[in-house]
């Protein structure tokens, strides 16, 4: 079986993105991140302008909602580092350097509308949170498989989703109705992106199924999410599980089963023998995270059940977490 080298995989799924990115902008609805934002809210900061300093009483979020939104925003805020990688293994010609801009434009709006949402709504430090940006933002983000362009379409058909399913229960989880319909907007769009992703994965398994299937079976065995960088990460990964936000069971139930379902691949044919290998171990990666998200289940299920006096600020209370195995 011929394997066919990055620039090939590149040239032959170009018509896939030109496809792709026409469907794409056929449905992408115009939006605009001031309108989800409630400006008369705010207040003059001090500083050079002598108004008040943020305090914690300023808040009105519960506090995982505020960890989570923390993450989530410092995640969009690297846009610069994965454009990057992806205009330097896409390319910026043709319907692919067309896709990698307007993905680009596409996700420019998540930070801004988040950002100003919080700073207006006074939902976090604005200090620590600036802090924050230029550490996670100075140490940049590097992708995992970045001469790999298979690689890199799996591993973005699962962040997509996962960014989508963590914003949208990040809104629920704030219980403030403004944010949970900037989310759920934001989360729209990652959707979008997931699609485009996942349509162009499926074609490179027609095209290419054994590269494509040790491409899926690679990226789930190292997958983290691209926020993996932020100062105390672990920390606020188990509390936004805790909470579930993102969990281990979100993971594997809502978005790396319902991606793999997408593509086939149990159903492919015409493997050659790593290709084989490559589905067996995507099948046991599966059965390991079942068990590790059941097992997390159980020790949420505990820690509840410890505390009955004290609910945790909970969105989906049913499901539990593996702490050093959360991805988001
Ligand atoms: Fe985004
Ligand atoms: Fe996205």
């Amino acid at each position: 079986m011929t394997v066919l080298s990055q620039t090939a995989l590149l040239h032959e799924l170009e018509p896939v993105v030109e496809k792709n990115l026409d469907r794409h902008l056929s449905l992408a609805k115009e939006w605009f991140p001031h309108e989800y934002v409630p400006w008369s809210e705010g207040r003059t900061f001090d500083g050079p302008l002598g108004g008040e300093p943020w305090a914690e009483k300023d808040s009105t979020l519960p506090e995982v909602a505020r960890t989570a939104l923390i993450v989530n925003l410092l995640t969009e805020d690297n846009l610069p580092s994965y454009h990057h990688e992806i205009a330097s293994l896409f390319g910026r010609d043709g319907a692919w350097g067309t896709w990698v801009h307007r993905w680009t434009a596409e996700e420019g709006r998540h930070g801004t509308a988040i950002r100003d949402y919080l700073t207006v709504t006074r939902a976090v430090d604005p200090v620590a949170l600036e802090r924050a940006r230029m550490v996670h933002m100075s140490a940049g983000y590097h992708n995992t498989h970045d001469d790999e362009v298979l690689h890199s379409l799996a591993y973005v058909s699962f962040q997509e989703l996962a960014t989508r399913i963590s914003h949208r229960n990040t809104g629920r989880a704030t219980a403030d109705p403004i944010c949970e319909a900037l989310l759920a907007r934001v989360a729209a769009d990652e959707n979008l992106h997931m699609v485009f992703y996942r349509n162009l994965l499926a074609a490179a398994f027609e095209l290419a199924p054994s590269q494509a299937m040790r491409a899926v079976a690679d990226v789930l065995a190292d997958f983290q999410m691209p926020g993996v960088g932020i100062e105390g990460f672990a920390r606020k990964s188990v509390a936004i599980a805790l909470a579930g936000i993102y969990d281990l069971r979100q993971h594997r139930d809502e978005v790396v089963v319902p991606v793999l379902r997408q593509w086939n691949l149990f159903e492919a044919t015409g493997l050659d023998a790593d290709g084989e290998v490559a589905r067996d171990q995507i099948a046991a990666h599966l059965d390991t995270l079942e068990l590790q998200a059941s097992r997390f289940e159980e020790k949420r299920a505990a820690r509840a059940a410890r505390r009955p006096t004290t609910p945790a600020p909970s969105v989906r209370a049913d499901h539990g977490v593996l702490a050093d195995n959360q991805p988001g």
